[in-house]
């Protein structure tokens, strides 16, 4: 990080979310939920050691290895000073070393809530690749495989209604107001998918949605989106319908919900909106669940398993066809370092001008998720009724990516709602939780123009 960079903090225009303000989902996951999630992972790397495929010396080393993953628990729970990572010979460890000292003296229960909870997971992962036999050990493997064949009825559900409303190809015949609410009911799965709560969806047929009858149903479905910009998303998409482009997505979460990205993926193909869609995934284990490269082959081979999913006549095609995307290169997978770092992607445009020129050139990147909507707005306790264009900073106007965020509110920051009496009507329906319980979520988007 170049050394006249403020701390991501001190970069923002509003306060940051910190985990020493009480009322805050900063100071209950950081007190609460994270003691308990190191804690896990110490837990894991000892099961996994128990386990017949171990060797002698990898059980071994896992006594020290999860010890030094309690010790970051123990450093929580006394609420210890935040210390430099220790170098692990990644060229990521100098950007949250530079922020550590940019922030200055600060602790786990009294820091930015973003820059330490990236921290947690990164001082993770520095145990982890010095170790020799855990270092491409993914703690939370077995949480995420086990979490997916939970989802058993809601895969099934949904590869069901992918065939039946994209299966014949007649939906790319439909009507301009039908395609429309096809691509809202598609955004709206990919949505919801990162509350892993489908039921506020409707279920209606291709040929309902073709005599528009399910309009009502759909726009019902809408009411807990709080911002929600996907009436202008479509008019950008039309704007720019005879260029099928590339779409990136940034995505969030392995199981159910990468399973409803790659839905998303072959939607966007399928209808044309796209000829080629990207998938980033991160580098390694980060804030529990999200994809790493290993989790797209575990979805296959999941969604292959007649054990966990005996109903075939749907997935088998399915199958089928999204391995076709996979293997033809339509759906790509790419990594990149700078998402798991601690910057907010306010500032991707200095720190990594590649990527940024890279998603420039996309024709829309979506952001899927908590977790990129914090680094998107910085974490920043702005005014809820700021414009989503003015939060991006250096990823908003005149920085020529169209950025979409598609996440359930599970934090402290939200914004873009349309008026200051919109924010009192949720503050009486859901007082103090609807930026964090879950059930609320935006879409939100901006051209960069
Ligand atoms: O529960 C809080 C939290 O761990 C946040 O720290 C984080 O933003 C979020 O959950 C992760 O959610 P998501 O997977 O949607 O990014
Ligand atoms: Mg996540």
């Amino acid at each position: 990080m170049p050394s006249e960079m403020p701390s991501i903090a001190l970069s923002q225009p509003v306060p940051v979310s910190w985990t020493s303000d009480k009322e805050s989902m900063a100071f209950e996951t950081a007190s609460t939920r994270w003691p308990r999630i190191v804690q896990d992972m110490a837990d894991d790397v000892r099961a996994a050691a128990g386990s017949a495929g171990a060797s002698g010396a990898a059980r071994d080393e896992a006594k020290s290895v999860a010890s030094a993953i309690e010790a970051i628990k123990e450093e929580i729970v006394k609420d210890a000073k935040l210390t430099p990572i220790t170098d692990d010979g990644a060229p990521d460890i100098d950007a949250y070393n530079a922020e550590l000292a940019a922030v200055g003296n600060v602790s786990w229960l009294n820091c930015p809530w973003l820059f330490g909870e990236c921290c947690l997971y990164r001082r993770v992962r520095s145990v982890l690749a010095r170790s020799t036999h855990w270092t491409t050990h993914d703690v939370f493997k077995q949480q995420k495989d086990s979490t997916f064949a939970k989802s058993k009825v809601a895969v099934e559900e949904l590869a069901g209604r992918y065939m039946q409303l994209m299966g014949s190809g007649d939906a790319n015949r439909a009507s301009d107001e039908a395609r429309k609410l096809l691509f809202v009911e598609m955004t709206e799965i990919a949505l919801w998918g990162n509350a892993t709560d489908l039921s506020l969806l409707t279920k209606l047929s291709l040929e309902e949605i073709q005599k528009l009858q399910g309009k009502k149903a759909i726009e019902a479905s809408q009411r807990n989106i709080v911002d929600n910009d996907v009436d202008q998303l479509w008019d950008y998409l039309e704007s720019v319908r005879d260029d099928a482009g590339q779409i990136d997505i940034v995505l969030d979460n392995a199981g159910f919900e990468f399973f409803t990205d790659v839905i998303y993926a072959a939607f966007l193909l399928d209808s044309h909106i796209a000829r080629k869609v990207v998938l980033h995934v991160k580098d390694f284990g980060w804030f529990v669940s999200d994809v790493i490269p290993a989790d797209v082959d575990s979805l296959f081979e999941h969604l292959r398993s007649k054990e966990i999913f005996s109903a075939r006549k749907d997935l088998d095609p399915l199958v089928k066809k999204l391995e076709h995307f996979f293997a033809s290169g339509r759906i790509e997978v790419v990594q990149n370092l700078f998402w798991t770092t601690p910057h907010p992607f306010q500032r991707m445009a200095t720190l990594a001008p590649e990527l940024f020129a890279r998603l420039q050139r996309s024709k829309l990147v979506v952001f899927k998720g908590d977790l990129n909507y914090r680094k998107l707005t910085g974490d920043g306790l702005w005014p809820h009724t700021t414009p989503f264009q003015e939060v991006l900073l250096g990823l908003g106007k005149g920085s020529g990516v169209k950025v979409l965020a598609l996440r359930t509110n599970k934090a402290d920051v939200c914004v873009g709602l349309p008026s200051e009496s919109k924010v009192r009507e949720l503050e009486n329906e859901a007082p103090g939780v609807w930026t964090r319980n879950g059930k609320y979520a935006v879409i939100s988007f901006n051209d960069g123009q």
